[in-house]
C-alpha cells in the first residue's frame, strides 16, 4: 500500500450528477472539497459529503464489503466498487465520479438496472433438470467431486455489480448483446454437472445478441472485482456451441442421485452438521 500523504488530505471531489426533473439541463458536474483519511473508502466520502455538504447526493449501496454489487460506478474513469476502493490508492488531488457507462440513470451515479437483469433473466440462470418431479421435489441432495465444483466455481463468484457491462465496448455499440455478465451465468449453470439446461439456454446464447457478438476484448475480465473473468466464460461457451454444432459435443446427462464419495474427508475443525429435520429419503 502506498504510504499516505498528508498533503492530500484535502481533495477536490467532482462528480457528474443527473436529475430529470432538473430545470435547465438534467445533467451538471458538481464540486466538492473533502478532508479524507488514511484508510478512507470512495464510499466512505461519498458518506462524509452527503451528511456535511448535500443531503440531495444520491448513490447505492448495501453491505460495504464488495459482497452485494451495489456501489459500482466509474470512479477516476474507470469501473469499480466504492466500497473497495482506497481514495488514498486512486485520488491524487481529484476524485472524479460518475455513473456507469452503457446504462441508463435513475439520478446522479445510480444506475437502472432493469435491462441487465431482464437478460440475467433470459439465459434461465438456475438449475434445470429433464425430470420435472425431481426439479421440483428433490428426492436427496445432489454430490459432486472436487472436479466436477471447480468446473463453475470461479463463475458462481459474481455478485451482479454490472461492472464488466459497463466496461464492454460490445455493450456499448449495441443494446441487445446479452453482455459479459449474463452470459457467464450461462456457462455457470451448462458447467454444472447437475444440469441439463443447455438447449434451452442455446436458444438465447447462441442468437444473433449471444457469444459470436463478442470481439474478445476483454475489459470485462480486467474489471471484475470478483475474479469471475466472464471472458473466459464467453470463449468456453462458444467452444461449446461449435462442439454442438460440429455434434462433437458430449451428451451430458444431469448427474444422478448419489452418496457422498466413499473416501471424503472432513476438514478436523468443521464441526459435524446438524441432524436433518426432515428426511425424505
Ligand atoms: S462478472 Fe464480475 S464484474 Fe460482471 S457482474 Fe459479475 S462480479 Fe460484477
Ligand atoms: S456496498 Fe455492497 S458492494 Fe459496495
Amino acid at each position: 500500500m502506498r504510504q499516505w500523504d498528508r498533503r492530500l488530505s484535502e481533495i477536490t471531489v467532482c462528480i457528474d450528477r443527473y436529475d430529470r426533473e432538473r430545470k435547465g439541463s438534467p445533467r451538471w458536474r458538481q464540486q466538492y472539497t473533502l478532508q479524507v483519511e488514511p484508510g478512507m473508502t470512495v464510499l466512505d466520502a461519498l458518506h462524509a459529503l452527503k451528511e456535511t455538504q448535500d443531503a440531495t447526493l444520491c448513490y447505492r449501496y448495501s453491505c460495504r464489503m464488495a459482497v452485494c454489487g451495489s456501489c459500482a460506478m466509474l470512479i477516476k474513469g474507470r469501473p469499480a466498487l466504492a466500497c473497495n476502493t482506497q481514495i488514498q490508492e486512486v485520488a491524487g488531488r481529484t476524485l472524479t465520479l460518475a455513473p456507469m457507462p452503457n446504462f441508463d440513470v435513475v439520478r446522479d451515479l445510480v444506475p437502472d438496472l432493469t435491462r441487465f437483469f431482464e437478460k440475467h433473466r433470459s439465459v434461465q440462470p438456475y438449475l434445470q433438470r429433464e425430470d420435472q418431479e425431481e426439479l421440483e421435489n428433490p428426492s436427496g441432495e445432489y454430490f459432486q467431486s472436487l472436479e466436477q465444483l471447480v468446473n463453475y466455481l470461479q463463475f458462481s463468484y459474481c455478485i451482479r455489480c454490472g461492472l464488466c457491462v459497463s466496461a464492454c465496448p460490445t455493450v456499448a455499440t449495441s443494446d441487445q448483446y446479452i453482455g459479459p455478465m449474463a452470459l457467464a451465468q450461462a456457462h455457470r449453470y451448462n458447467a454444472d454437472s447437475r444440469d441439463g439446461g443447455f438447449r434451452s439456454r442455446k436458444t438465447v446464447v447462441d442468437s444473433s445478441s449471444g457469444v459470436f457478438s463478442c470481439h474478445y476484448a476483454g475489459e470485462c475480465s480486467n474489471v471484475c472485482p470478483k475474479g469471475v473473468d466472464p471472458a473466459r466464460a464467453i470463449q468456453l461457451l462458444k467452444r461449446e456451441l461449435v462442439l454442438d454444432y460440429l455434434r462433437l459435443r458430449r451428451p451430458r446427462r444431469p448427474s444422478p442421485l448419489c452418496g457422498p464419495p466413499e473416501h471424503a474427508a472432513r476438514f478436523p475443525d468443521i464441526p459435524e452438521p446438524p441432524p436433518r429435520t426432515v428426511d425424505r429419503r
